[in-house]
């Protein structure tokens, strides 16, 4: 059976933090705890307004561990900087815009291919996988391939909505879309991960994507913890995952 990794997003330990000042709670507590609920690797969103990690969050958490750390970005010249500086084992590419509340899509690939070649070649050079985080769509699909990254993302937030609001008609064209997207992706040589917006109620059917290989999970699990503890959290979703891939192999 394949495994199925899990990533731990703990972005929004930094924004409970931030909405007060202070220190309290400390995304760092937050990562050692997720690390030993049986995370495979910690993810970071450093945004370029700072709302919820910031820079002294990304060094401390990255000297911090020993499971892998995934720092997410947008391709700009001065997060370039900071994650050459930092060779962090992973780096996802997301796009970003100032005004809106998470990452509300995927990148827009196609539109700037030539510039992401030389811009995931730096860092892939400097010893950082770089995945891309896009929509299951076979022209983004391609265009991530023809960048030279080793691995995607796909943005699985509408599939979470429409199986939220019981839209199953809905759920089932976006879930679909993500099996046959990677699909393609595999038979590319891409690694294929999947993120945004997952639940205990979403999981199951994503976590049998038999290509997907990493699930990036944040929001929900932060949430959850505030009910169950972070640990329970991570480790209940740990286990819907490998029910959902026992079944399906
Ligand atoms: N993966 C990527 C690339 C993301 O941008 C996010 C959200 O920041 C996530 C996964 C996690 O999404 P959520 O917090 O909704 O679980």
């Amino acid at each position: 059976m394949r495994p199925l990794k899990l990533g731990i997003n703990i972005d929004h330990v930094a924004t409970i933090r931030n909405a007060r000042g202070g220190l309290h709670p400390d995304p760092m507590r937050a990562a050692i705890l997720a690390q030993e609920a049986g995370a495979d690797s910690i993810t970071i969103h450093l945004r370029e307004d700072r709302r919820h990690i910031i820079d002294s969050d990304v060094f401390e958490i990255a000297g911090g561990l020993v499971i892998p750390l995934n720092l997410e970005m947008a391709a700009t010249d001065e997060m370039k900087e900071i994650a050459l500086k930092l060779a962090p084992e992973a780096v996802c590419l997301v796009p970003e815009k100032r005004e809106e509340k998470t990452t509300e899509g995927g990148l827009n690939v196609i539109d700037v291919q030539d510039n992401l070649r030389e811009f995931i070649s730096e860092l892939q050079d400097n010893g950082s996988r770089v995945s891309l985080f896009i929509e299951p769509n076979e022209m983004q699909i391609k265009a991530a391939h023809y960048t030279g990254a080793r691995a995607i993302e796909f943005h699985t937030g509408r599939y979470c909505e429409a199986v939220e609001k019981g839209d199953y008609t809905a759920a089932s064209e976006c879930l679909s879309d993500l099996h046959i997207g990677a699909r393609l992706a595999a038979s590319l040589g891409l690694d294929v991960h999947a993120g945004h917006g997952i639940t205990y109620d979403s999981v199951t059917e994503i976590a049998r994507i038999p290509e997907i290989s990493e699930l990036n999970i944040g929001h929900f699990l932060v949430g959850e913890a505030i009910f169950i503890g972070l640990k329970d959290s991570i480790s209940k979703m740990r286990q819907i995952m490998d029910d959902a891939r026992r079944v399906s192999f």
